[in-house]
């Protein structure tokens, strides 16, 4: 039974994508974009932006910082615009510095805390009104199988992503009974800008046009949460249901702390 209505007819749909000049953003867009959708990209890049406007045809380039909530609200009308409504509201703006506690840098953690979380919230405080006057559309948040539990030098990164999960899910209970959409999106390692600085072996790395692939399978089969590439998540998800005692050691000698 699918958690959502499932979406699996692209053409003409209006989607909204928040962090989309790279990485996994960018390669939903164009795999949506190539089914027939209409699409807008958002991030800071603008040229970057633009770029992928002029070659995507019928595509919007809306440059913003996720950060300023004036500029969210005014993208949202400018679309409306446009378009009239909004059919499915990804965010996939995110930021990720690998922290220690011993190496805690306060100014960090909150700049995670506004890209990745309260970037999410700007979002939500300009489309909501929109999809509850639709009664209708879907809305995404890019989280992380780092969300499911605390990981290594995640200090910065893994507490804004937990929020999003636990964020999605009560978004969930209250917009599902009125015919709206809400999926949570936790990747395993996909190759983008963001995992470029990792010096350890990434298992299971994918790229960002097979992590598009698993998103828009994971909105046509109506799920809740999207996560990939399952022989990765999988494993992942069996650490939440450890005891505490098994997931710290395991934690720890599986990443040499
Ligand atoms: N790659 C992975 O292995 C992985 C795994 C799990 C989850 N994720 C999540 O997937 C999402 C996409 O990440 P990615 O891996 O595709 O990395 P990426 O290529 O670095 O993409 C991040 C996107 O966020 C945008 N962004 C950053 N700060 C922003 C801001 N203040 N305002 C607006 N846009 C902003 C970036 O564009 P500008 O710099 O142009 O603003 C870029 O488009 C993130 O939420 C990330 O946490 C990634």
């Amino acid at each position: 039974m699918p958690l959502n209505p499932r979406i699996d007819e692209w053409k003409g749909r209006r989607v909204w994508l928040v962090g989309a000049s790279t990485g996994i953003g960018r390669a939903t867009a164009a795999r949506l974009h190539a089914a027939g959708a209409r699409v807008a990209v958002s991030a800071r890049s603008a040229a970057v932006l633009e770029a992928f406007a002029r070659e995507h045809p019928g595509s919007l380039a809306l440059p913003l910082d996720a950060t300023d909530r004036s500029a969210m609200h005014a993208a949202t009308a400018q679309l409306l615009q446009a378009w009239g409504g909004l059919d499915l509201v990804v965010y996939c703006a995110g930021t990720y510095k690998p922290m220690r506690a011993t190496e805690f840098e306060l100014d960090v953690a909150l700049q995670h805390q506004q890209v990745n979380y309260v970037g999410a919230l700007y979002l939500l405080d300009a489309v909501l009104p929109v999809l509850q006057r639709q009664k209708a559309g879907h809305l995404s948040l890019v989280s992380s199988v780092a969300g499911y539990r605390g990981l290594p030098k995640s200090l910065a990164y893994g507490p804004t992503k937990a929020a999003l999960i636990n964020l999605a899910e009560t978004l969930h209970l209250d917009l599902s009974p009125l015919g709206i959409g809400v999926s949570v999106i936790n990747p395993g390692f996909v190759e983008t800008p963001l995992t470029a600085q990792n010096e350890f072996h990434m298992p299971a790395l994918i790229t960002p046009e097979e992590a598009a692939v698993a998103i828009v399978k994971g909105w046509a089969a109506g799920d809740f949460e999207i996560h990939f590439p399952k022989r990765f998540t999988r494993m992942v998800k069996l650490l939440k249901y450890l005891p505490d005692s098994a997931y710290f050691w395991l934690a720890r000698k599986g990443t040499g702390l």
